[in-house]
């Protein structure tokens, strides 16, 4: 591998060099295995520890097949798909593999023994496959981690609803979190050149799926003005949402569990903000059986107090189980509450005479498209938007880093040092950095 990081630290070297370079027939990776899904039998979610079940070890460099790209990995993040994938919940990620495998020859390569994790990257493309002609080798990128094959008709309007769509290191194999990565070419965008590495790989899941669930007309559909309930405000999710709240000329009302992430929200620009444990919100009894609406009615008060006496137009919502009836009961008349995930648990208990009787609706929304995707990754290229990463490791230290998140122990993104070997490498833009400096740096150092 020395080769190829000497070509992308020489900042001279040229398409044709990169083409030329070497592949390792191995690569560092960072992986789960099939023969360990059972180690953490019988303990509850929050004793399953990442740093026993994800390995970094070489791993065979794959074949690369028609419309793919091998990318050398400068920097990757943790997402919490990583921290499902290490716990082996609520599901073992080898099923999805399982089951892609079976679909062609090339999507067998994706059914090993071995889980290559890691769902964003920033680097340079090493080596394109046949077929693909808007990336060559040398191209500075970043991916997102939308995987479709769209041979049916089901993805054509929106490629999230192809009946294939996967999200690449999780659903797929040959994830980021390696010195290589496999990805289709159509995941690639350009990296944003006013940021390190490590900075512009930390965005790609959380900024995209941000980025459709709040703002784009398949999701919220947020407009001027509305009020934007964003649960977990300066975790990976919420750290975009409350910056897409901010930028699109809505409030939001940004909830957290600690004066240190209220003080982040507050730095990004947010005024109306709840500390839920300050607050003692209990909205379920302590068998977690039924829920208290008291405690949703003293929630919308705490929130009507916030905000002059209005109600909430779009909650975004990703806890599920422990905060879904709260936040269909604090939805205004004719709201919206988008939902992207469970972490709390994913059997949701609402009461509906609220939802039907006030005309809400639930939108689920799921990553994003390679349209949403673009827009979201362009805007941070613009500085309109900026990374929240808080602090990064390295490869080898992928365990803590995902446990960090596990316990819920970061602020918004953590990241991972793949090819490069120190932070603050890869800035080609420096006039642009320092224009954005503070806001870059907004999550670190806290
Ligand atoms: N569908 C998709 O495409 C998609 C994409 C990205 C993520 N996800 C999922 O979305 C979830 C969040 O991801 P993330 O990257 O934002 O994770 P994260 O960085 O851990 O942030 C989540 C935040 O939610 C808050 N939270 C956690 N449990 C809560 C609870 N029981 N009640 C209220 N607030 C709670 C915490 O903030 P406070 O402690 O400050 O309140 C936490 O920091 C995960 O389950 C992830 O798998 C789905």
């Amino acid at each position: 591998m020395h080769n190829i990081l000497e070509a992308i630290q020489s900042g001279d070297a040229t398409s044709e060099d990169f083409a030329s370079l070497e592949l390792p027939e191995s690569y560092r990776a960072a992986f789960v295995k099939k023969d360990e899904v059972d180690m953490f039998e019988g303990m509850t979610s929050k004793e399953k520890d990442p740093r026993k079940s994800l390995h970094v070890d070489e791993v065979p460099l794959p074949e690369l097949g028609p419309g793919e790209a091998f990318v050398a990995v400068m920097a990757s993040a943790i997402n919490y798909n990583t921290v499902w994938t290490s716990i082996f919940e609520p599901v073992s990620t080898f099923g999805f593999l399982e089951r892609y495998g079976r679909n062609s020859e090339l999507t067998k390569r994706h059914d090993l023994p071995y889980h290559v994790v890691g769902s964003d990257l920033s680097g340079v493309v090493l080596k394109t496959g046949p077929g693909v002609t808007k990336w060559k080798p040398g191209d500075r990128v970043v991916a997102h981690c939308l995987s479709v094959e769209l041979e049916g008709p089901d993805g054509h309007n929106d490629t999230m609803l192809d009946t294939e769509q996967r999200i690449w290191g999780f659903e797929t194999n040959f994830g980021g979190l390696a010195d290589v990565a496999m990805v289709k070419a159509n995941q690639l965008m350009p990296k944003p050149e006013h940021l390190t590495w490590e900075e512009a790989a930390s965005p790609g899941l959380v900024n995209c799926t941000a980025y459709r669930q709040l703002v784009s007309k398949n999701g919220g559909d947020m407009k001027q003005g509305d009020n934007v309930l964003i649960w977990g405000a300066s975790g990976g999710l919420g750290g975009f949402a409350t910056q897409y709240a901010l930028n699109g000329g809505a409030t939001p009302v940004c909830v957290v569990s600690n004066e240190e992430k209220a003080a982040i929200a507050r730095s990004m620009g947010a005024e109306l903000i709840i500390n839920r444990s300050e607050e003692g919100y209990k909205f379920w009894n302590d068998e977690g059986t039924e829920q208290d609406p008291r405690e949703w009615k003293r929630f919308g008060a705490r929130i009507r107090e916030l905000t002059g006496g209005e109600d909430i137009d779009i909650v975004f919502e990703h806890p599920g189980r422990e905060t879904f009836g709260a936040s269909v009961f604090v939805t205004r008349k004719g709201g919206t509450i988008t939902t992207c995930a469970s972490t709390s648990g994913y059997m949701h208990e609402y009461d509906n005479r609220y939802l039907w009787m006030n005309l809400k609706r639930i939108i689920s929304s799921h990553f994003a498209n390679y349209r949403e995707s673009w827009e979201a990754n362009r805007l941070i290229a613009k500085g309109k938007i900026h990374p929240t990463l808080s602090k990064t490791y390295t490869l080898d230290e992928v365990g803590q880093a995902s446990l960090d998140v596990h316990q819920n122990a970061h602020q918004g993104k953590v990241g991972v040092l793949c090819l490069s070997p120190e932070e603050g490498l890869g800035v080609l833009d420096h006039e642009m950095r320092a224009q954005h400096e503070t806001a870059i740096n907004r999550f670190r150092g806290v």
